[in-house]
């Protein structure tokens, strides 16, 4: 698929993401579906399609489903999908960036759970690096809405930069969430915007832009493909703990 890379840099720069149509094609998606099906069969013993099996782990062997979603970050399936963003990071990154995919993976999306949803917060502040961090997301196998908690942005935040923020964690079970301070006055700033995803289409977002995930309301969980880029070829970052933020 060709892109049109023109324009994109100027639209990140200004709002701090941009969101690109059509750039991965149905064939690769599918082929990343099969894999994660196949990866998903091998920790539970049942049948069932994708939504059924996912929904029963989540209810009586969170263990597995952990182990599953862990092991699903290295599948070769993955640099399918690369491959095709890869144009669109170069365009992103400027003259001087050397795009350098350092993660890889996706989101469950669960549906009708508050658990995993995150809230207000930068990438930024859960891995301190010194230069531009770009995250693609993605849609995997159903289109990304409001009703089924589709991720929304501040858009315009990240010329704030790297925000001070207020640790909050629901239960020993859920993500830690790491809110930007004083985050009302910021919503009254910048306006949400709630990005509306087909599969194909993918999101490209600065490590400063305040963004969040929002509760699935709908019947089927939400996938997600995420990728990490650092926009230098360096790797000198810190991941910490989430008891260490
Ligand atoms: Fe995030």
């Amino acid at each position: 698929m060709v892109i049109n890379t023109n324009n994109l840099l100027k639209e990140f720069n200004e709002n701090g993401y941009v969101i690109v149509r059509n750039c991965i094609s149905p064939e690769n998606l599918d082929a990343c579906k099969v894999s994660i099906v196949k990866a998903l069969k091998k920790v539970y013993e049942g049948d069932g399609g994708y939504e059924e099996i996912i929904s029963d782990l989540n209810r009586y062997d969170k263990d597995s489903l952990y182990r599953f979603h862990r092991n699903t970050n290295e599948l070769s399936c993955w640099t399918l999908i690369a491959a095709e963003l890869h144009p669109v990071l170069e365009s992103l990154g400027g003259q001087e960036a050397i795009p350098k995919l350092f993660l890889s993976g996706y989101l469950l999306g669960l549906a009708r759970d508050k658990r995993l949803t995150y809230n207000f917060h930068q990438e930024s502040s859960y891995m301190r690096i010194k230069d531009e961090m770009i995250t693609a997301h993605f849609p995997l196998f159903y289109p990304s809405t409001r009703e089924n908690g589709t991720m929304s942005v501040l858009k315009g935040s990240h010329i704030q930069g790297q925000l001070d923020f207020e640790k909050k964690r629901k239960s020993l079970n859920s993500y830690t969430d790491l809110i930007p301070v004083d985050i009302s006055s910021l919503v009254e700033k910048y306006e949400e915007v709630y990005f509306d995803l087909q599969p194909g289409d993918c999101a490209f977002f600065s490590k400063y832009l305040i963004h969040r995930s929002n509760y699935n309301s709908s019947k089927y969980s939400r996938p997600v493909g995420v990728f990490r880029y650092f926009m230098n070829n360096e790797d000198n970052f810190e991941e910490l703990t989430p008891g260490a933020l």
